[in-house]
Parts: structure tokens; C-alpha cells; sequence
């Protein structure tokens, strides 16, 4: 009989719709092998200060995999190797804890933690691993952003609710003989943006990975008119760039791991339309809409199969790697190895030239 292991799981990084189906896929999964499961909150917080360590059973995790956000809560400002400490003057200093971390995994005597997150939350797990923490890291992001898996959880969801938008911008943008600029998540990837704007009909996709000509994108709105369609959709992802220039933030807004928060970029799109062609133009930002609410089924299977997927890798001692989906198949990809790629939407792919295809303008 195999050993009764006693594992652990937090949730780390910004929410995403699915994690509450991977703590209910691990919960179940390692239930029927009778082993013990604790869910840490809050990140890694749970293991610094040991009160938010909760048991989980069959019956509190019944039900959520329907559910958005997770019930362990997250953040992405709990890093315990650079944590936001005040020392005696009252400063801000931060301190490597993870050795605190440590001994609390150890005192507490489990077996494996499963890290479900981001790539900054991956990075972390990997560096507890480094330390001799057995770590097993679920991926997730609405972005898409992450390597070594065909694709996140968070991300049809997100797709899901920024098409169901766009539709709904068509009948307005068309009362009105208006220009629609709507702007959505996914950081410096443009997944999000192209595929809801593929899906959403847009005239215009603006993604990081091409950097746009403000003038390419009024010509293609000169030429619609020109062709009888007054109005527009323009789909712009929050790290859009226009060519030689720079990302648009959120001044003042203070951002977890990469110390900015993007956002702005459709109202300065708009404003530009406005002014080159005299339309009328709107913006509206979809921001957190993205990531709340129910999963999508996609989205719930794949978390569910992903949690189960973490749990066989504990039981067959397959640590410091990450389950992934290279489809049809769940595998196990050395979280070093999807921690170097970075992915990226690719200007020569199929889906960007199928939107080509299909008369989209992509700002170049
Ligand atoms: O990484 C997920 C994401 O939703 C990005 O698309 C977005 O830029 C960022 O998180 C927003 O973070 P916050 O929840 O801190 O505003």
C-alpha cells in the first residue's frame, strides 16, 4: 500500500476562473487516496503565519468548481523571498522569509505542496524546490502567457466574457455611427484580445506583439465608411503599443510582480480617432469583468483534470515540475524548463492570419 502522504495547496497571483476546480480536483483526488489536505491561504502568507492553514474535506470543497475566484484566497504581493517587512524605524524593507517557510512546511510535516499560480508564483515554487520543498505547480493566468502548456486555465473564460461584450458593443457602436474602443487584459500577450476580437467580429485588433500605426488604423476606418459601414469595433489588449512608443499605465496604482498596472490605452485610442477623423469614439475598459464569475466548462474540465494531474505527479514523486496540457494528453513539464519560455501571440500564426483574412486591421 502507498504511503499516506499529508499535502498542501495555495493559490497565488491574480484569480483566475477555475481555481476553485483545482482545489476541488486535488481535495477529492488525494481524499480517495485517503490522504490529508490543507488549503494555506492567501499565497504563501498561510505558511508564514500557520493560523491560515485549513483543513479540506469532501464536503467544503462540494460544489465550487463551478464557482470564480478560490476560497483560499490570493495575492500577488506575497513573495517570501523579497517580503514587504517595516523594520524599527517604521521603513519598508524587504526580507528573504523563505527559510520561515520552510521550517513551517517541515514542522507541520507535509509531504508536497501543490502551487497553483502564474509565473511569478511558478518562480517562487521553483525556488522552494531549490530549498528541498517537494512542490508540484498547476499553471494558470487568464493571459495565456504562460510556456510549456498549450493553454491556461482563466483564459476561455476571460475569452468568453470579451467576445460576449464585443457582441453586444455591435448593436450601440451601430445605433450610433460610432467608433467602440474596447480595451481588455492579458499584460504584454495578446491572446485575449485576438481571439475575442476574431470571435466578436472587430474591425481592429491591437495586440502587443504588433505595434500599431494610429494612421493605418483610420484609414481602415476611412475605407469601412467609404464602403457604407459607419461604425466600428476596435479591440485593443492593455499592452498595445503603438510603433516606437510605449505601454500606457495606470499612474499611482501599485502592481504586484512586475511593479506596474497597465491601463488606458483605448482612451488614447479613441481620443486619436476622435481627432484624425472626426468620428465620434468611445472607450470602455473590461478589466476585472475578465476574470470573475463561473468558469466556462473548457475551463472547469481543464482545472479539474490539471488538480487530479498534481496529485498522480505527487503520489509518483514527480516534483518541481508543472502539469501542462500538450493536448490531447496532461503531462509533466520541468517547471525550469516552462519558466524560460515565454509565449507570446505569433504575428505569423494562423489566427492572426485569419483575422488578416477576414479584413481585420492589426494597426501595422
Ligand atoms: O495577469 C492577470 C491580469 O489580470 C492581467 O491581465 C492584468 O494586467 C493584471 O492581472 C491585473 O492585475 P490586478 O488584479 O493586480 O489589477
Amino acid at each position: 500500500m502507498s504511503k499516506r502522504m499529508k499535502i498542501c495547496i495555495n493559490t497565488g497571483g491574480g484569480d483566475a476562473p477555475g481555481l476553485n476546480a483545482v482545489i476541488e480536483a486535488v481535495t477529492m483526488a488525494a481524499h480517495n487516496r485517503q490522504w490529508e489536505v490543507y488549503g494555506i491561504r492567501s499565497g504563501y502568507a498561510g505558511l508564514l503565519n500557520t493560523d491560515e492553514i485549513i483543513p479540506l474535506t469532501p464536503e467544503k470543497v462540494d460544489g465550487i468548481a463551478s464557482i470564480g475566484g478560490t476560497i483560499l484566497g490570493t495575492t500577488n504581493k506575497g513573495n517570501p523571498f523579497m517580503m514587504p517587512v517595516a523594520n524599527a524605524a517604521g521603513e519598508i524593507e524587504q526580507r528573504d522569509l523563505s527559510d520561515r517557510v520552510m521550517e513551517n512546511f517541515r514542522r507541520l510535516r507535509f509531504d508536497a505542496l501543490v502551487a497553483v499560480g502564474g509565473d511569478g508564483s511558478l518562480e517562487i515554487a521553483h525556488r522552494f524546490a531549490a530549498k528541498g520543498m517537494p512542490v508540484v505547480g498547476v499553471p494558470k493566468t487568464i493571459d495565456n502567457d504562460m510556456g510549456g502548456t498549450v493553454i491556461t486555465f482563466g483564459f476561455d473564460t476571460a475569452v468568453s466574457i470579451a467576445t460576449e461584450a464585443i457582441d453586444r458593443l455591435h448593436s450601440t457602436a451601430k445605433s450610433h455611427d460610432r467608433v467602440m474602443v474596447v480595451e481588455v487584459m492579458g499584460r504584454n500577450a495578446g491572446f485575449i484580445a485576438l481571439n475575442s476580437g476574431i470571435s466578436g467580429n472587430a474591425d481592429v485588433i491591437l495586440i502587443p506583439e504588433i505595434p500599431f500605426d494610429i494612421d493605418r488604423v483610420c484609414d481602415k476606418l476611412m475605407d469601412n465608411e467609404l464602403h457604407g459601414r459607419k461604425y466600428a469595433i476596435v479591440v485593443v489588449a492593455e499592452g498595445a503599443v503603438p510603433k516606437g512608443g510605449g505601454v500606457v499605465v495606470k499612474e499611482g496604482a501599485t502592481g504586484g510582480r512586475q511593479h506596474v498596472v497597465l491601463g488606458g490605452i483605448a482612451e488614447h485610442v479613441a481620443g486619436e480617432i476622435t481627432r484624425r477623423t472626426g468620428k465620434d469614439s468611445r472607450s470602455l475598459v473590461l478589466g476585472h469583468l475578465q476574470r470573475g464569475g463561473s468558469p466556462t466548462t473548457f475551463d472547469r474540465l481543464l482545472s479539474l483534470r490539471f488538480g487530479a494531474a498534481a496529485v498522480r505527479a505527487i503520489e509518483e514523486g514527480r516534483f518541481d515540475h508543472m502539469v501542462a496540457l500538450q493536448s490531447p494528453d496532461i503531462v509533466l513539464v520541468p517547471l525550469a524548463e516552462a519558466l524560460q519560455i515565454t509565449k507570446r501571440v505569433r504575428p505569423d500564426g494562423d489566427t492572426v492570419q485569419t483575422g488578416r483574412d477576414l479584413g481585420i486591421c492589426f494597426g501595422d
